[in-house]
């Protein structure tokens, strides 16, 4: 696919990452812009080829039909990366930031160097200006080593970094692109940087309404993404941490959390208790948060935001301490259904589900295991590969909970919330459990029926004796 501009076009934008977020993004800016030119380039050469055929490498509602109305337009999708740098003034960097696995700051700080080899392979491929913004979450101070690199040596253009990072929420992506909350583009406070910030505050200008565009300096912009997934799943721990006293208090979790939810200077969002939070992100950020705390010696604040992550694997942990315990103290030969491997519904992402763990976990204490989902079997089928015991992969989710001991509710599919509740337990073994970790089941209908039912933060309903 060629990415050579097309001279009418207002502007030529290129985007380095064709993932989760490049992908989606693009095609809103080329569906909002019309008359510029969007492509969007990556090393790999399989994800490229997915986003140029009818089976797109990612599943987003809504998605599938943008991409449709504007690829062959305006957006283009292609792994000439070069090309794509030298055309192109406006450059957006997108690739993946995951949390450093080795040397320094092992599992904590982001590794960057898929971000720094961008950058060398943006001075290496421009003869012209250009203007680079940040769309991958990074640690604040990047733009700086960023524009280090791009100034190491002298070529035909300048460089303006910029930080414009991303706040979609996978499975509500393109309702979020189409009208987010706010963007955020953060610039140097120079007239150079000012000016660059306004030619990409006039992208954003074409659908999003001009006072949710937010300008600040680039520094608190590029903090301001790692705040904001600290917040969110800083809420998600503090429930989840809730839900742990509510189980020994005969308090109902949801009903804490909706009286607690209407004070609106506390609000009602992100309030459910749950087997906790996953994604690519809110991990992989407080980490990173945490490392630039302590970085700078703020180890009372490092503390307290690694809590988030700490309680956020301990309620994992106590789900299936729960599920051992309930079931007489071992699930070893025992069938355990999973309904849901994706990190929360709507997507076929599986990066850091809970279900990976809650798996792995069940096959150590030696319970064959059944995952069913709608989207994300093939991403499942990866994450447990090369584990030892016996696992079964079934989409349908009555064939999947057939013959099985206990049923574990990992994503809040609505699928699973419209199941046949009175088929799916005649086909299970007796006594039938059902772990509901995203309360999202009728918990006295399932009991009625004949279920034990363990929620999140609420008593257990069981047809035992205490
Ligand atoms: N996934 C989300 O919901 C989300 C939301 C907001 C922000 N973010 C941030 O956005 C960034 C991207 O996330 P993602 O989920 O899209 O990641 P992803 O892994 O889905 O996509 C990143 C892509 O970049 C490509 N890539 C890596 N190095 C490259 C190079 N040198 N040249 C060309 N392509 C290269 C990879 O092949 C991959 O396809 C991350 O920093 C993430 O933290 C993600």
């Amino acid at each position: 696919m060629k990415t050579k501009p097309n001279a009418g076009n207002k502007k030529n934008i290129l985007c380095i990452g064709a993932g989760y977020v490049g992908g989606p993004t693009m095609a809103m800016i080329a569906a909002k812009c019309p008359d510029y030119r969007v492509t969007v380039v990556d090393i790999n050469a399989q994800r490229i080829a997915a986003w140029n055929s009818e089976d797109l490498p990612i599943y987003e509602p809504g998605l599938d039909e943008l991409v449709r109305t504007v690829r062959g337009r305006n957006l283009f999708f292609s792994t000439d990366i070069e090309g794509g740098i030298r055309d192109n003034d406006i450059i957006f960097v997108s690739v993946n930031t995951p949390t450093k696995t080795f040397g320094a700051g092992a599992g904590m700080a982001a590794d960057l160097q898929y971000w720094e080899k961008t950058a060398r392979q943006i001075l290496e491929n421009s003869v012209t200006n250009k203007i680079v913004i940040e769309k991958s979450t990074l640690p604040v101070k990047t733009a700086l080593a960023m524009e280090r690199i791009l100034n190491s040596q002298p070529n035909g253009g300048a460089f303006d970094v910029l930080s414009n990072p991303e706040f979609l929420a996978e499975g509500s992506a393109i309702r979020d692109l189409e009208n987010p909350d706010r963007v955020l583009i953060g610039a140097r406070e120079t007239e150079r940087g000012r000016s660059a910030r306004n030619s990409i505050v006039e992208i954003y200008s074409r659908w999003v309404p001009r006072d949710r565009i937010i300008t600040t300096n680039i520094w608190s912009s590029e903090l301001s993404k790692l705040v904001s997934n600290a917040f969110l799943a800083q809420r998600i721990s503090s429930i989840n941490a809730i839900s742990a006293l509510c189980e020994k208090t005969e308090a109902d979790v949801a009903e804490v959390a909706r009286a607690v939810g209407m004070d609106s200077r506390i609000g009602a969002k992100f309030l459910n208790a749950s087997v906790g939070f996953g994604g690519s992100c809110f991990k992989k950020d407080i980490l990173n948060l945490v490392y630039l705390c302590r970085f700078y010696g703020l180890d009372d604040v490092a503390d307290y935001w690694e809590s988030v992550v700490k309680i956020n694997a301990y309620q994992q942990e106590r789900f299936v301490m729960n599920m051992i315990t309930s079931m007489f103290n071992t699930l070893a030969g025992k069938r355990i259904c999973i309904f849901g491997f994706a990190f929360k519904a709507n997507t076929g992402d599986t990066r850091e589900s809970p279900a990976i763990f809650i798996a792995k976990r069940l096959l150590e204490e030696q319970a064959e295991v059944v995952i069913s989902d709608p989207k994300a079997l093939d991403n499942a089928r990866i994450d447990l590969s090369g584990l030892a015991g016996v696992l079964d992969y079934r989409e349908d989710p009555y064939e999947a909970a057939a013959g099985c001991h206990a049923i574990a509710v990992m994503t809040e599919w609505d699928i699973y919330r419209a199941l046949d509740y009175e088929r799916v337990y005649r086909e299970m073994a007796k006594p039938a459990f059902i772990f509901d970790g995203r309360n999202i089941l009728d918990h006295s209908e399932c009991f009625r029926i004949g279920f034990n039912v363990y929620p999140i933060g609420k008593p257990p309903l069981t047809h035992f004796d205490s």
